[in-house]
């Protein structure tokens, strides 16, 4: 049975092949990439991203967790929600949305069931994400989960002809079970 997280709205799901349309529509929109080390991608470079996705879900057990974040109403694929599983019990979160989605709180709904997904069901020990100063959107995110902000690494990237700044969040296992409720991921809501 593959591995389905459920919230109030969205349904996450392993990331496949078929998905190629509705991922490359945002993987190739230069807006949408502008703060990430990924895109704006050509067809091949998304037939890479979804063939890599897809290894990362065959491993045995995967290391690599990189979720179709679907509506629930109509299946519809809206963005990706990943976590990259490191040594020690650590994890690494990040999410890509169609601009069409944005603002809605779809992105804040599926981090926290990935995240719980991580602490609950994989064990993790702590989770961490990362974003570029000026994406105040993606720093929300990380706030309202109950992250902490822990690091800045200065001048990191340059973009739009200049450098900027890159902060570092993390929560514990701790922090997290302490800020949330029993219960299935749509019903903790830590941070809020
Ligand atoms: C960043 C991104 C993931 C946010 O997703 P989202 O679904 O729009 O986020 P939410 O609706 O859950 O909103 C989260 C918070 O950001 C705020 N926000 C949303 N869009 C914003 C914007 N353009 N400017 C400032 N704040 C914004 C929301 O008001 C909310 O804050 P609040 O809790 O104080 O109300 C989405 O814009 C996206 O996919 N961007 C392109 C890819 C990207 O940058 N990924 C992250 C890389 S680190």
């Amino acid at each position: 049975m593959p591995i389905q997280l459920t919230t109030e709205r969205l349904l996450l799901r392993p990331l496949v092949q078929s998905d190629f349309e509705a991922v490359h529509t945002y993987a190739s929109d230069p807006e949408v990439c502008h703060y990430m080390n990924f895109g704006p991608n050509t067809e091949e470079e998304t037939r890479v991203f979804l063939r890599a996705s897809a290894q990362g879900w065959a491993e045995e057990p995967p290391d690599n967790y990189e979720f179709a974040v679907t509506l629930r109403g109509n299946g519809d694929l809206i963005g990706t929600c990943g976590l990259h599983l490191g040594p020690f019990r650590r994890a690494e979160i990040g999410y890509i949305y169609r601009r069409e989605a944005w603002g809605q709180g779809y992105g804040t709904e599926a981090a926290r069931a990935v995240v719980d997904f991580g602490f609950r069901q994989l064990g993790l020990h702590r989770v961490q994400a990362r974003h570029d100063a000026p994406n105040v959107a993606s720093g929300r995110i990380m706030q309202r989960l109950g992250m902490t902000c822990e690091g800045r690494f200065r001048e990191a990237v340059y973009r739009d002809g200049e450098w900027h700044d890159v902060l570092l969040y993390g929560i514990l296992e701790e922090e997290w079970r302490a800020g949330s409720l029993p219960g299935p991921a749509d019903h903790a809501h830590p941070g809020d």
